[in-house]
């Protein structure tokens, strides 16, 4: 069978991990990149497979005949650029976040439904072997009762790093979407959520608590300080077993005597950008399949992720 034909749209470092993978990965070449920049674009083919790069986003979907496109463009661009794509109903891989606010996913949410276009967007962290590993020990004694994560950001390195104001003004849906999605996908649907927010210098809130009830019965809480170092973690908690992922790519479990075991994590993740072996190899069985299977978020997925995220702002 011939390989799936994929394009890439934008060239920074994250098409650049995403490019490593691909080479990797059986049954998918890159017949076409294009950038904004494209003295950038050309540059990155140096170093990977790539067939052509073209001039622009038409060029590339007309003289390409693709099977799936991937959107690896900046954070405040992306939604722009899904928006004019979706009515081509060519596959999309879209890295988060797909837009910027919740209401513009929820616009390309009813797009790709008008259109039926294929989506699905990258939360890598949903594929962390860790993480699948830590699920199982949890599994295998009695079901998770509850979950705590911890996804306190860097802000005071983040206001020196001339990021646009209107990524910083939404980094809770642009990037704090990573560990809040951690909630969906370890502990499933949530039943009740009562959450605070405080600011002490970000206008749309920069301390977060959240506790949280799921339809498993599981219990859960959240909690994010902007300002204060602390880092991404996660804690499962089960009968007489607790699972610890911190930082979010090192993992261990205790027993009941406290005695600690290591979690590994796969060759993939440690060869590749951890999550993204997996989530290439969940893309490539939905354009296969036509389904996306769990833990494989689509845009609709996302949504109800950063639906999560907006309960954190207004609470
Ligand atoms: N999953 C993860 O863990 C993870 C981690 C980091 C980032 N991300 C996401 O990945 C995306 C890319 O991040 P990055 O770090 O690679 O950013 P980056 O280094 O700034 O690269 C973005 C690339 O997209 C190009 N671009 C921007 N707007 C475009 C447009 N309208 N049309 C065509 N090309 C355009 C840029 O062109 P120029 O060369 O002209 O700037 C650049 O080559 C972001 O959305 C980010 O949220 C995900």
């Amino acid at each position: 069978m011939s390989d799936i034909r994929l394009g890439i749209i934008g060239a920074g470092n994250i098409a650049m991990e995403h490019l490593k993978v691909i080479q990797a990965l059986d049954g998918v070449s890159v017949v076409g990149l294009t950038s904004r920049t494209i003295s950038k674009a050309k540059e990155i083919t140096k170093s990977f497979q790539v067939e052509n790069v073209y001039e622009n986003i038409e060029s590339l979907i007309k003289k390409c005949s693709l099977d799936a496109l991937m959107i690896l463009v900046s954070a405040n661009q992306i939604y722009d650029v899904i928006k004019d794509l979706i009515p081509n109903q060519i596959p999309l891989f879209i890295e988060k976040p797909p837009g910027l606010l919740p209401e513009q996913t929820k616009t390309l949410v009813e797009l790709a439904n008008q259109y039926e276009t294929k989506t699905m967007v990258g939360y890598n962290r949903r594929y962390y072997s860790i993480f699948h590993k830590g699920l199982d020990i949890i599994n295998k004694n009695g079901g998770l009762l509850g979950i705590s994560i911890e996804g306190h950001e860097r802000f005071w390195k983040i206001v020196t790093r001339g990021i646009p104001i209107e990524i910083r003004e939404n980094w809770i849906y642009g990037n704090s979407t990573h560990t809040i999605d951690l909630l969906r996908f370890f502990g499933g649907n949530i039943r009740n959520i009562n959450s605070f927010s405080k600011s002490l210098k970000e206008k749309n809130g920069d301390q977060f608590v959240a506790a949280l009830e799921f339809e498993s019965g599981a219990l859960g809480s959240y909690s994010s300080y902007w300002y204060s170092p602390g880092g991404w973690s996660v804690t499962l908690y089960g009968e007489g077993v607790t699972v610890i992922f911190k930082p979010l790519e090192e993992g261990k479990w205790l027993d009941i005597d406290f005695k600690q075991y290591d979690i590994e994590p796969n060759e993939f993740d440690k060869k590749y950008k951890p999550g993204f072996y997996g989530q290439l190899k969940a893309f490539r069985n939905m354009l296969k399949t036509g389904t996306l299977d769990w833990p494989g978020q689509d845009l609709v997925g996302a949504f109800t992720t950063m639906e999560l995220a907006r309960k954190l702002v207004n609470a």
